[in-house]
């Protein structure tokens, strides 16, 4: 998002956290001190640690700070509660791949009036013309004002994947993710096994779990893909060869998956 944000010419601050740990308001506080950012722009579900960063707190010292707040949802959409009128989140984008359960391809966004108002008002157009939600605004709105062609096929699958999701109801989704990771973790527990991330923010649909001293994390990964046909992913940066990423999304997370994997993973730690 950094890396995203600086070629698009903003000058970027970063807060970081140890890998597995939330950002904390605190942390943002502190940057905000002698700052005034346009924008305040937070990960919710960090899939890279599984860790789901309360965002509450951070959206009010944002605005305090008189800058919007923006929030990338890609893995928790579906998967666990976010509340972007609750938070006051001005603009949030999300990915139609994870916990919604549809193709790849489209990526859902929302803006709220403040961030509409402030693009609207902007004295140069902005570097990106697909990305300029003011000639979004006249394709979506009445006037159809021609911008691009839309991907009709994908809208039709994310619709279907809406349906489905509204079929099983928005809450119950969330809980059979919170259930899911909760017999995940149980069964790792009794592997003798952890889940890293931070204790009371640990994501349901992203579980990272801990490798074991002296195990070939890479020959399990292997192992498990060959063997079982089930595919985990890899640590990354810091937790590289540290943990292993079971991610438990949309319709893949199922009781039946979670064991199915559990009695996989036994087989593979024998060696
Ligand atoms: C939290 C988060 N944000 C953004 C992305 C990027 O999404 P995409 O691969 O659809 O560009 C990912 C991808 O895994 C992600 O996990």
């Amino acid at each position: 998002m950094a890396d995203v944000a600086a070629r698009c010419g903003a000058k970027v601050a970063k807060v970081e956290a140890p890998w597995g740990q939330i950002i904390e308001p605190g942390q943002i506080a502190e940057a905000l001190k002698n700052r005034r950012p346009k924008v305040v722009a937070v990960v919710h579900a960090e899939t890279s640690t599984g860790a789901l960063t309360p965002v509450e707190e951070i959206s009010r010292l944002a605005h305090d700070a008189g800058a919007l707040f923006l929030l990338d949802t890609v893995t928790s959409l579906g998967g666990c509660p976010v509340r972007i009128d609750d938070w006051q989140v001005d603009a949030v984008y999300s990915g139609t791949q994870k916990c919604l359960s549809c193709p790849p391809g489209l990526a859902p966004v929302s803006l709220s009036g403040r961030a509409l108002e402030v693009a609207a008002k902007r004295k140069t157009k902005v570097q990106s013309w697909y990305l300029d939600v003011n000639l979004l605004a006249s394709y979506w709105g009445q006037e159809r004002v021609y911008h691009h062609t839309a991907p009709i096929s994908m809208n039709y699958a994310l619709h279907e994947a809406l349906r489905l999701l509204l079929e099983e109801g928005l809450e119950n989704r969330w809980k059979r993710h919170q259930r899911m990771h909760g017999l995940l973790r149980k069964g790792i527990e009794a592997l003798g096994l952890r889940i890293v991330a931070q204790e009371g923010h640990q994501l349901w649909q992203l579980n990272a779990v801990s490798v074991p001293e002296g195990v070939d994390e890479a020959g399990v990964r292997k192992k498990l893909l060959n063997d079982h046909s089930i595919e985990i992913g890899a640590g990354l940066g810091p937790l590289k060869g540290k943990i292993w990423r079971v991610g438990l999304m949309g319709e893949t997370a199922t009781e039946a998956n979670v064991n199915r994997f559990l009695s996989a993973l036994a087989d593979c730690l024998k060696g």
